[in-house]
């Protein structure tokens, strides 16, 4: 039961789409398993650009049937406006399967997201103000809408008369919202929706347990990444979802087994956006240097992401707590220009050395970073396109890196374009 999955190891956007669609190449699916249209994933193909948010990034290839699975929360607008883009640019999205079970992100969910937000002040999580906390707080509260609600009309009225009952109280009295009218929604989701959606709700999970059984290799695509993990991330700096790989196999339906391979993505540097704790955060030249040459602006809300150094505590954490087999390192190349690179080793709490993440969120948010300098290489690597022609201060970084990480790095990508990268074999 060959199965491939594909996780982001620090705070999201480290390029996992351009690792999935190199690996989507010899897979017959490509599922996302949790997540919304949070998520942004960048390709470029023939110079083309594409910007993805729910449909999985192997859409793109013409023999891979995309996923969206049981665990993904799903703007249908937004869903139905990327089949309508992919088609524009010839990319047809007929193969696309989604699952029944998936939830619905609704206009209200957007508004109760944003308008938290907005509330919040200086406190706020800098969530993407799309939806997906009030999503998939619905769907652990059981009152959440899901997409097989679509197929029944009389159901997802009363369903949703029922929820906005309530959320209409809130939206009113503690945010002096006018509220949202079931009715509109209702009639909105059965007559412009459901009659375009349909046809791509499927049996997800018959269809990826039939593939495993015989012998296909499916891809499971994370969005989001471990340190933004509901459980394991910087809570409550964290998305609402599991982008840690053990979920990809609930969020698909699926049993443990159905595995072999666990590629973690790693930026050669770090990026997060939104608040939170950050050990390596530059305010610094060199932190804009990075903002500017690896273009670190949101894909989807263009908000400008704070940058640093590698965090090697952060990376083997990742590895642990997602059973990574191996690292594909991205956008070396954005470290060119730089004389000194910094990796930051292991972190310092009260005179301790941790060279694991510290188990108390109040221990992490006193870490100091304990940093090794190497020297950078100061030439363009953008048209590498084998080992042997990296410079030796590259290749010392890359087996730096690996030697504090603990699994072998892979891949390395050096530019935007789909040609872009190095297969590493040792
Ligand atoms: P939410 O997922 O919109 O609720 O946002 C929660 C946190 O996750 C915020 O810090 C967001 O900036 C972050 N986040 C959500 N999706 C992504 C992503 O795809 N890349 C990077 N950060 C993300």
């Amino acid at each position: 039961m060959p199965g491939s999955i594909v996780v982001g190891t620090q705070w999201g956007d480290e390029g996992k789409g351009r690792v999935v669609d190199i690996v989507a190449k010899e897979c017959s699916h490509v599922v996302r398993y949790q997540g919304g249209h949070n998520a942004g994933h960048t390709l470029v193909v023939d110079g083309e650009t594409f910007a993805l948010q729910l449909i999985p990034s192997g859409v793109l290839y013409e023999h891979v049937i995309p996923v969206i699975g049981n665990g993904v929360v799903v703007d249908p607008h937004v869903l139905l406006a990327e089949i309508e883009m992919l088609g524009a640019k010839g990319v047809d999205c007929s193969r696309l399967m989604v699952s029944p079970q998936a939830h619905l992100v609704l206009p209200y969910h957007q508004l109760m997201d944003e308008l938290a937000e907005t509330q919040l002040g200086d406190a706020k999580l800098g969530t993407t103000k799309r939806g997906i906390g009030p999503a998939y707080a619905d769907k652990a509260s059981r009152t959440g809408i899901r997409v097989e609600d679509l197929l029944d009309s009389d159901y997802l009225r009363e369903r949703l008369h029922a929820v906005l009952r309530e959320r209409n109280i809130i939206l009113r009295e503690i945010y002096g919202h006018e509220g949202v009218d079931p009715d509109v929604l209702a009639d909105q989701l059965i007559t412009e929706v459901a009659p375009k959606l349909s046809p791509y709700i499927g049996d997800t999970i018959g269809e990826l347990h039939t593939a495993l059984q015989s012998g296909e290799r499916v891809l499971f695509e994370g969005a989001q990444a471990t340190f933004l993990d509901l459980d394991h991330g910087t809570y409550p700096f964290v998305t609402s979802s599991n982008p840690v790989s053990g979920y990809a196999l609930v969020g698909a339906g699926l049993g443990p087994g159905a595995v072999d391979q666990v590629i973690g993505i790693a930026k050669a540097y770090l990026t997060r956006v939104g608040s939170g704790p950050f050990v390596t955060e530059l305010i610094d030249e060199i932190g804009d240097y990075l903002v500017e040459t690896g273009r670190e602006y949101g894909t989807n809300t263009g908000r400008r992401r704070r940058t640093g150094w590698f965090d090697s505590v952060m990376a083997r954490q990742s590895v642990r707590l997602n059973a990574c087999s191996e690292i594909a390192l991205t956008k070396l190349d954005v470290l060119d220009q730089l004389k000194i690179i910094k990796v930051c080793v292991a972190y310092e709490v009260d005179g301790r050395r941790y060279e694991y993440l510290p188990h108390l969120r109040r221990l992490h948010d006193r870490a100091t970073p304990i940093y090794e300098e190497l020297p950078g290489w100061l030439q363009d690597l953008s048209e590498v396109t084998d080992r042997s022609e990296l410079p030796n201060e590259a290749i010392d970084y890359i087996s730096f890196l690996e030697q504090q990480i603990g699994v072998p790095i892979r891949f390395v990508s050096v530019g935007p374009g789909r040609e872009q990268y190095l297969r590493f074999t040792s």
